[in-house]
């Protein structure tokens, strides 16, 4: 095995998506070993090769490094905050960004909390890199596990029941559309009164952190706000304001002079 290699593909993974196995080196170096074998590479550079040229190849990696795993209501204090900042800065359609959304458990959860409290006019795009998970949140059916902090007696509104399985009712797909999209090549046309960014800064070092702060910077309009989750660490705040609310740190755009 040569080891150079080994680490110039976790050095092409992190720049890529930002995600870093600088820590877990011994991690990362085992799981691409047993991806190599399964796609019968024995060439170490030749599976870097394909890597750079191959989307296909660079999907197989990302879906054995990373697991797009959520589940309904998650940090449900947020959706509260949320409803509360559209009501105090009287936002009449809020647009809003959910990346990454994993399976869609997020935007979902979103739409249905604001629904629920009378707000009906707003939109969401939800954005994950991993194409199995765009694919999935698009079909929309969920298990016990990501359905269980979901209110019982909201499910029937929500979903429709098939066997175990519960699939989101069709009229919440007006609210929301998928893409897939790498977050560092996200393109910012649009701008966003409130980004979703949870769970995953967690996983970047303090280089993509700011980078991936940059890019929220700029979809946000001017005095949007930017939800991070409480794993999430951020030692550096890029031209935000960093705001407590109920022991919660949101951040608003700060704008530049
Ligand atoms: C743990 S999930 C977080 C989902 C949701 N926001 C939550 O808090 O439950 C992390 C997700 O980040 C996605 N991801 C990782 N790197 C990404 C990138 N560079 N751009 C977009 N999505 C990314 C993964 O595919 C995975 O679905």
């Amino acid at each position: 095995m040569s080891l150079e290699c080994y680490y110039q593909i976790e050095k092409f993974f992190r720049s890529k998506t930002g995600i870093t196995f600088q820590e877990k080196l011994a991690l990362f170096f085992i799981k691409l070993s047993d991806l190599m074998n399964r796609l019968e590479f024995y060439d170490c550079y030749e599976f870097y090769h394909r890597l750079q040229n191959d989307e296909k190849i660079f999907l197989y990696l990302l879906r054995e490094l990373v697991v797009s795993r959520s589940y309904f209501f998650r940090e449900k204090g947020d959706f509260s905050l949320l409803k509360e900042l559209i009501r105090e800065d009287n936002i009449t359609h809020p647009h809003i960004l959910s990346m990454p959304c994993a399976n869609g458990e997020e935007p979902y959860s979103i739409a249905i909390f604001l629904l629920e409290h009378g707000i009906e006019h707003f939109n969401i795009d939800a954005v994950d890199i991993n194409p199995e998970a765009i694919t999935k949140a698009r079909e929309g059916v969920y298990g016990a596990r990501e359905l269980y902090y979901f209110p019982e007696n909201l499910k029937r509104k929500y979903f429709i029941q098939i066997k175990d399985s519960y699939k989101i009712a069709p009229f919440l797909q007006k609210y929301i559309s998928f893409y897939q999209a790498n977050l560092f090549e996200y393109e910012r046309k649009k701008k966003y009164d409130y980004i979703f960014c949870r769970n995953l800064f967690i996983y970047l070092d303090e280089a993509k952190k700011e980078e991936a702060l940059t890019i929220f910077y700029s979809l946000l309009k001017s005095k949007g706000y930017l939800f991070v989750s409480f794993s999430d660490y951020l030692k550096t705040s890029y031209a935000f304001d960093k705001i407590t609310v109920n022991n919660k740190i949101i951040y608003k755009k700060v704008d530049r002079k």
